[in-house]
């Protein structure tokens, strides 16, 4: 038996809903344990694109069972309808996944409170998911759980509760309160549906790992997002990094066996927030174009720009990461020369990890190229395959921040990925 944890570790984005179906084949149990449906995580199975939120990306292979965790935001009517459009697709969902009843729930008014807020002038770029202000009524605790959709009663009167301390903000907002009853009603439609997928989510997850099952913990976002370690106040509001698993499960860390860092060839972003090594102009059009970086969630164009190492050596530190997994390596395939940003300067000051209490508006990145490959490598399947000039671009990057590399995905689809496939073989 072992537990791992699949991190972004960057700023989300990094191909974490491919890797995780990869493993998911080795694995019996898949959690999904932070975020909400602000995550978009875009499949290819047999050339058919399929995009995930909530639902743990290894429901497709039908011996794993998953459960979305009590660290997520679940909003109700996206989870039905995607068991809905798994179904369609001939694939059973009810009888695999469970939903922990400690998860709260993302209300219909959350993302236009969310969206609200984004008016404003401390606007973030958020997905205008409603994720924000769903973790600030947890904090608050005058959350909503998925437990309260057992009972109509109490579900109502709760929406109302939470309503009188946001009908000033709408009222401020210039847009009309909801009804109580219009909310508690779109809600409870989804009961039938999520109550019978209901569980103790930490029961769950011990039954799991007492029966010796191979367990994944899939992360969401990245770890330059997380709402402790990021880059804030330009981050999402949950714990998104290898900790948040243990914490928002109820699992001892010393459970957890591996922690798996999913790194783009190069970086991107969305929304607003410092991102030392973005390229503008042209060039960042160029990856963006290449490497189809638009946000799966929002269709937003990503930000995009080279491969940061101060940033992926803090997020191997914060994470614990102790495998690499390299993904869109084949996005770069065009270019004579690559570059990377190997440390910053800030005052004078050299920092070969991303520091935390610095400004990041200040960094100066320390340059060195890399020669290229200019050549496909989308039919590469094993990393001898792989150009010298690309083997040696893994190889320095593994040296560059001490972390062993596991897997290159050379393109989107399952057969596209090189090295290790399985994360529980050792
Ligand atoms: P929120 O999580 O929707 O509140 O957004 C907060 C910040 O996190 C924004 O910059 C979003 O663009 C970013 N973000 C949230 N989820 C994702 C994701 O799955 N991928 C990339 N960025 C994300």
């Amino acid at each position: 038996m072992s537990s791992v944890v699949v991190v972004g570790a960057q700023w989300g984005d990094e191909g974490k809903g491919k890797v995780v179906d990869l493993y998911a084949q080795h694995a019996q149990s898949v959690v999904r344990y932070a975020g909400g449906a602000n995550a978009g995580h875009t499949l290819v199975v047999g050339g058919e694109t399929l995009i995930l939120h909530l639902i743990p990306s290894g429901i497709l292979h039908s011996h794993v069972r998953c459960i979305i965790g009590q660290g997520t935001v679940i909003d109700p009517r996206t989870l039905c309808e995607e068991i809905t459009a798994l179904e369609a697709r001939g694939i059973s969902v009810r009888d695999r996944l469970m939903v922990a009843g400690r998860a709260h729930l993302v209300l219909p008014y959350h993302k236009e409170l969310d969206c609200l807020r984004e008016k404003g002038a401390r606007a973030i770029g958020t997905t205008k998911r409603g994720i924000g202000p769903a973790y600030q009524d947890k904090a608050a605790r005058r959350g909503i759980r998925v437990s309260d959709l057992r009972d109509p009663a109490r579900l109502t009167q709760a929406v109302e509760d939470n309503l009188s301390y946001w009908a000033p903000i709408f009222e401020a907002g210039g847009v009309d309160v909801p009804r109580v009853a219009d909310v508690a009603g779109e809600v409870l439609a989804c009961a039938e549906t999520l109550v019978p997928l209901m569980c103790d989510g930490v029961a769950w997850v011990k039954a799991t790992q007492e029966r010796g099952d191979h367990v994944l913990f899939e992360g969401a976002q990245g770890a330059l997002l997380d709402v402790d370690h990021g880059t804030y106040p330009f981050v999402t509001s949950s714990s998104v990094t290898s900790g948040g698993a243990s914490a928002a499960c109820g699992v001892g860390p010393r459970t957890l066996d591996h922690v798996v860092g999913i790194v783009k060839a190069y970086s991107t972003r969305v929304g607003e927030g410092p991102f030392p090594t973005e390229l503008h102009g042209e060039a960042g059009d160029q990856l963006r174009a290449w490497g189809h970086e638009y946000g799966a969630t929002t269709g937003r164009p990503r930000r995009c720009g080279w491969l940061d190492l101060p940033a992926l050596r803090y997020a191997i530190h914060i994470n614990g990461i102790d495998r690499l997994a390299i993904t869109k390596l084949d996005v770069l395939s065009e270019l004579s020369e690559l570059t990377v940003c190997t440390a910053y300067e800030v005052n004078g000051t050299r920092y070969e990890m991303l520091p935390s209490e610095e400004d990041l508006a200040d960094v100066t990145p320390i340059w060195e190229t890399v020669p290229g490959w200019k050549s496909d490598i989308t039919a590469c399947r094993k990393l001898e395959d792989l150009p010298k000039e690309a083997r040696d671009y893994l190889n320095k990057i593994e040296a560059w921040v001490n972390c062993p590399m596991d897997l290159v995905s050379v393109g989107p689809d399952r057969v596209q990925t090189l090295g290790r496939l399985n994360p529980f073989s050792e």
